[in-house]
């Protein structure tokens, strides 16, 4: 099956990221209520930059935006440092118009953890559906913290890291020892991110390279979560030229 990913090549992880957020700027700006899919890692900080910089000097705002970030590291609170909610607050919330009762990341703590899942699901199809769901990818070729192996229907739930993703997310960028790592995480469903209505996958770096080559030119598998993207009928990679260095090759 041949994939309908569109694939925009930039030379510097600057300008994939500046893509991004051109994109995402794209659908703020044509709908009324638009509402936004959302990551974290390393990836999209230059994309929230970017993001933060269209609010400030050309009137990009996020007043009517909602937002509902893919995952969140399962036992950590919304105010401890390593949340994914501390990560969106540092680097797009606090420095955009968003109100804070439209942002919705997972809850690390909740007591019920499908009842927590299924509302995240619920509040997506109240809100009428996610129009952009920015993606990171994992050196596995993970999305969200869908590690290989997820299902195509699968929704969000509570999921178990794999050591691989545990090292990568300990590398000192985030934590800088493997032991602070939670081992669990509550994360979207590769089936709720393919009901968004448009997928934006930004892959920056050479320990990309891989898993964006398997995703676009390997088969349709599980065993590449992001190659679930494949018939996506609106799903863009953007790439840098250090992640897109593998296409083309055998
Ligand atoms: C984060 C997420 C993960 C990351 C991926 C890449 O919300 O869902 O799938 O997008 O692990 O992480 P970085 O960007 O740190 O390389």
């Amino acid at each position: 099956m041949p994939h309908r990913i569109k694939v925009v090549m930039k030379e510097s992880a600057r300008e994939a990221a500046v893509e991004a957020a051109r994109l995402i700027a794209a659908v703020v700006r044509s709908k009324s209520r638009p509402v936004l899919g959302l990551a974290t890692g390393g990836t999209p900080e230059l994309t929230y930059a970017e993001l933060a910089r269209m609010h400030r000097e050309e009137a990009l705002s996020f007043a009517a935006v909602r937002t509902f970030n893919l995952d969140e590291y399962a036992g950590l609170g919304p105010d401890h440092a390593q949340s994914y909610r501390q990560f969106m607050q540092r680097h797009l919330f606090a420095h955009v118009d968003v109100r804070p009762w439209n942002t919705r990341v997972l809850d690390g703590l909740a007591s019920s953890v499908p009842a927590e899942c299924e509302a995240f699901e619920r509040q997506i199809v109240a809100a009428g559906g996610v129009d952009l769901w920015l993606l990171g990818i994992g050196g596995n070729g993970h999305i969200a913290f869908n590690e290989p192996g997820s299902t195509v229907d699968s929704r969000t739930r509570l999921v178990t890291l794999t050591p691989e993703t545990i090292a990568a997310n300990s590398d000192g960028r985030f934590f800088s020892d493997p032991a602070e790592v939670p081992r669990c995480a509550l994360t979207a469903g590769i089936a709720t991110i393919r009901e968004a209505r448009s997928i934006v996958l930004l892959a920056t770096g050479r320990k990309k390279a891989e898993a964006v080559r398997q995703s676009l030119h390997g088969l349709f598998s599980e065993r590449c979560p992001a190659s679930l993207l494949q018939d996506h009928p609106d799903c863009t990679f953007v790439l840098d030229s250090e992640a897109a260095s593998l296409l083309g090759k055998a």
